[in-house]
């Protein structure tokens, strides 16, 4: 069984709902407190043995390439003034044994589409999907590092899931599955952002997937789907049926960064739980409850 080296970054979507912020600088640049969605999806690979970072741009996302490349200025800087802890941060945002791959998606075609992009990179092997706009604490390792550690025992394509409240099956993908292990059901359906009434369940799938290289075949005869982008969902339904394709309920906890609630709430538990910066934070909160 081959082991899980590959993650895809799809970064190339529009981010509407964060507008004007996102007008010209990518989604997955917003910080959560001082450091950006992005870096903390990488670093979220990193601990689970990822050593080969695909990321799915478009022409407005620049600034994603800057960020995990080298600033020879910034670094200079930083030396000259003796700040040797901050340009260690600077110099260490990747690891030196990953590499950082770029693929342009050209048109925001969808989800599946991005995927489909790093096809001729990922080749045959067996690959993450990681959405950054999904942000997962770091319970238990992190939630890919779950995942990958479920993959060396099963070799099956996996869902990460999480249980939604039925009035917010039209955001996610819902699986129909049987249970299996604690934590883990078998698929043997998927539909994409199905109204509560139609919802054959409610367990939802989030940013983090590990996929079968045979998922590329389908893409490629997906049509557009919900919203008229090509869905991965509708492509993990038509793998389901020639490969197992299982759900694992992480351990942890999910912050959806791609909506303004979720983002904030990221924001206020990260800034807590920041060394230099939880106790004053938490004063000032406390002051307001009160
Ligand atoms: P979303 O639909 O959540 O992101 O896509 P969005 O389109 O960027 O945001 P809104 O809804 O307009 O606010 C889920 C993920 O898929 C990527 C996005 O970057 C995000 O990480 N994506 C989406 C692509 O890479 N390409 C696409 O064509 C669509």
């Amino acid at each position: 069984m081959n082991k899980i080296s590959i993650a895809v970054f799809p970064v190339a979507g529009m981010g509407t709902r964060f507008l004007p912020a996102t007008k010209a600088n990518p989604k997955e640049m917003l910080p959560i407190v001082d450091k950006p969605l992005i870096q903390y999806a990488v670093e979220e690979a990193v601990a689970a043995g990822i050593k080969e970072l695909v990321f799915v741009t478009s022409s407005s996302k620049r600034a994603i390439e800057d960020h995990f490349d080298k600033n020879y200025e910034l670094e200079c800087e930083l030396e000259r003034k003796g700040k040797g802890e901050l340009l260690a941060m600077v110099r260490n945002i990747v690891p030196a044994d990953v590499s950082c791959v770029y693929v342009r998606q050209a048109e925001a075609l969808g989800l599946g589409h991005a995927v489909l992009c790093a096809k001729s990179i990922v080749g045959d092997n067996p690959f993450a999907v990681i959405l950054a706009d999904d942000l997962m604490d770091n319970t238990n390792g992190g939630c890919l590092n779950q995942m990958v550690k479920l993959y060396e025992k099963t070799g099956s394509s996996l869902l990460g899931v999480e249980q939604v409240d039925p009035s917010e099956t039209f955001k996610y993908g819902i699986v129909s599955s049987d249970p299996l292990e604690e934590r883990t059901t078998q698929v043997h359906g998927i539909v994409e952002k199905p109204q509560p009434e139609d919802a054959p369940s409610t367990l939802a799938v989030v940013g983090r997937y590990i996929l079968s290289s045979a998922i590329f075949g389908h893409l490629e005869h997906t049509g557009r789907g919900a919203g008229g982008e090509i869905q991965l969902t509708d492509a993990i339904a038509a793998l389901l049926k020639d490969e197992s394709v299982m759900t694992y309920e992480f351990e942890g906890r999910r912050y959806d960064c791609g909506s303004k609630l979720g983002y904030l709430q990221a924001t206020v538990e990260y800034a807590l739980q920041h060394p230099g910066l939880g106790d004053e934070f938490g004063a000032y909160l406390a002051s307001r409850a009160g």
